[in-house]
């Protein structure tokens, strides 16, 4: 079992930065950075990631599995479901999971993960980044409808150190299932909370559109969409974008 070395900052510009730059100069697996606040929060396809003070889960994590740099994708799976079952059993929120790895909470999204890379001497070191919105009451505009928060939802956690520490916990738990027993079994519980099953989506991926219904997610972790036909697509991009359609 690994044991985490957490490292908490005040302010930093991004808690994935600190934690690239950490491997790159060495810290080991089971490092974990904890920041109260970002100046300059990532998301995924390039967004930012906005956060209030003190009020969310900032949290990035070096992890070094052997497994090639294809299946380093995998560890967003292995982070994703960490978070719902972790908001489940800690929060009681009916947490669902929406492809590859935003977390909502009555379709709205309450957490997003993201995975980056970096070489490191021996290898490649992946850090994964986990944004939770905790205490946040409002957010803005440009999000104001789409995302929500454990408070929104449940009210106010007491101590979201203590979040954050039970979900690292849960992370840790998840990695050593994802180590030892394989991709599989984490995507059997992940499947549990897949959100959009059976629904209309359009799917934007590597340059091209696609119509169809949401049917699952296969052994490798594509999205599979149904096409009008009946034929089934595995969607890999890291970057494809979903819309359930209404
Ligand atoms: C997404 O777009 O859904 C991914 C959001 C990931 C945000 C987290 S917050 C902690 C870590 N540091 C960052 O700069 N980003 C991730």
């Amino acid at each position: 079992m690994i044991s985490p070395r957490i490292h908490h900052f005040d302010t930093v510009d991004s808690t994935n930065d600190v934690a690239l730059e950490m491997a790159r100069r060495g810290e080991p697996e089971g490092t974990v950075v904890i920041g109260k606040r970002q100046l300059k929060g990532k998301g995924r396809r390039g967004r930012s990631w906005w956060d209030e003070p003190g009020k969310s889960v900032l949290m990035s994590v070096i992890l070094t599995p052997d497994r090639p740099p294809t299946e380093l994708a995998h560890l967003s799976f292995v982070a994703s479901l960490a978070v719902a079952e972790c908001l489940e059993a800690k929060c009681g929120l009916p947490v669902s999971l929406k492809w590859p790895n935003d977390v909502l909470v009555r379709e709205r999204k309450i957490a997003g993960i993201l995975v980056e890379t970096t070489h490191v001497p021996s290898g490649t070191a992946a850090v994964v980044g986990i944004g939770v919105n905790v205490n946040q009451k409002e957010f803005p505009p440009d999000i104001a409808f789409t995302a929500t928060s454990v408070a929104l939802e449940k009210g106010t956690v007491d101590s979201v150190d203590e979040l954050a520490s039970a979900l690292s916990e849960g992370l840790f738990a998840n990695y050593e299932t994802f180590l030892v027993e394989g991709f599989e079994e984490i995507l059997g519980r992940w499947r549990n909370y897949m959100w959009g099953l059976g629904r209309q989506a359009d799917v934007a991926a590597e340059g091209r559109s696609l119509r169809g219904t949401v049917a699952g997610v296969d052994s490798t972790g594509a999205l599979v969409l149904r096409d009008s036909l009946g034929s089934d697509h595995a969607i890999r991009a890291a970057d494809a974008v979903v819309e359930v359609l209404p």
